[in-house]
């Protein structure tokens, strides 16, 4: 197992060996991190709950969360599974539904643990490319697999698949279909997320992160929605006790301050707007974000320059050393000020070249 372990930690996005950015002055716009923090009901919350009942085990099977995720979403607790982050709800649906050989697909460029869970099953990977503009390529839905990814709004393009398209997806994959809705609070509009979707598709899987939109990253919570049996199912692979209590607390307490989320969503919006204008006018090719980050693009030109230029003035942004993606940085929107410092930076490296 251990050749896997390097991979493990090179999929971890924006990970930089031997740097610590969060506390050194660092602009960090590398890991798609809310820039706000978390509901001041999360932060009391939190702090009433760090007594003496930490000696005790959380619930095993997170049912505080899980009811009132259900409640929020109109949907009953069996279709709900709490994991330790949406990351471990996709390790639990890899080791529930790979086994060797078996193939997964998934259109590519996209979120890089999806290969990583894959090879740690010894599956096979089916990466489908995406067409330039990022549109659904049409090959995916005749393909077989056990399991289909889509992440949506995608990473690093934070392009999004319309609910029409993935209800036809849903409707061809011959296996299970995983729509990865870590960023669709960032969407615009109403009735772009998958969830309702799993009432009529027995094969739908639907994720979502508490470290986005809820500034929790730290916490580590994710909710999985599908049908009771699938739900079933991979209640059977996860740890016992694979949130902690304190993570319980801080995701219950953020249900319950939706507007707090929703406030911070819209003004990272805002935020949005005016990156991908100025990207634009300092010629890059932007691709129209509804995630809270976006992935400007000089074709054919490789950025890893540009990308160390900003380091070096403490500025992290992410950069994709493949083929295909060394000509794009993914930039996440942070505060007015860090956007700010961002394009000074940017159009300060610019004169200089
Ligand atoms: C597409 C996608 N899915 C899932 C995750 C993992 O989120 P979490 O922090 O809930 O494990 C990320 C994190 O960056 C992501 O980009």
């Amino acid at each position: 197992m251990s050749r896997y372990v390097r991979k493990n930690i090179a999929a971890i996005e924006g990970y930089i060996p031997g740097e610590q950015p969060q506390n050194s002055g660092f602009v960090k716009l590398n890991t798609n991190e809310n820039p706000y923090p978390p509901s001041p009901l999360v932060r009391s919350a939190l702090r009433r709950a760090a007594d003496g009942s930490l000696r005790l085990y959380p619930e095993p099977l997170s049912n505080s969360l899980r009811s009132l995720a259900a409640e929020r979403f109109g949907l009953r607790a069996e279709n709900i599974l709490a994991g330790n982050g949406s990351d471990e709800l996709l390790s639990i649906l890899a080791r529930c539904f790979v086994g060797q050989g078996d193939r997964v697909v998934y259109p590519v460029p996209t979120y890089t643990l999806y290969d990583t869970l894959i090879a740690i099953q010894e599956g096979e990977r089916g990466g489908v490319d995406y067409p330039p503009d990022f549109s659904l390529p049409e090959a995916l839905y005749s393909e077989r697999a056990v399991l289909t990814f889509l992440c949506n709004p995608n990473s690093p393009s934070g392009t999004l698949v319309s609910l029409k398209e993935i209800e036809r997806l849903a409707g061809s994959v011959s296996g299970i279909l995983v729509v990865d809705e870590a960023y669709i609070d960032f969407a615009e509009g109403e009735g772009v997320s998958s969830i309702p979707l799993i009432r009529n598709f027995p094969n739908l899987v639907v994720l979502r992160s508490f470290s986005k939109s809820f500034s929790l990253a730290g916490m580590r919570i994710g909710l999985a929605f599908a049908a009771e049996e699938i739900i079933a199912d991979m209640m059977k692979v996860k740890d016992s006790y694979n949130l902690s209590r304190l993570s319980l607390i801080a995701g219950v307490a953020a249900l319950q301050d939706l507007p707090w989320m929703r406030r911070n969503v819209a003004r990272i919006q805002r935020s949005r707007k005016k990156l991908a204008r100025r990207l634009k006018k300092l010629g890059f090719r932007v691709y129209p974000s509804q995630a809270n980050f976006v992935m400007a693009r000089r074709e054919g030109q490789n950025l890893r320059g540009l990308y160390e230029g900003l380091k070096r003035r403490k500025i992290l942004v992410r950069y994709f050393d493949v083929p295909g993606l060394q000509d794009s940085l993914r930039i996440t929107v942070g505060t007015p000020q860090e956007v700010g410092a961002l394009l000074k930076e940017l159009e300060s490296i610019e004169m200089d070249t």
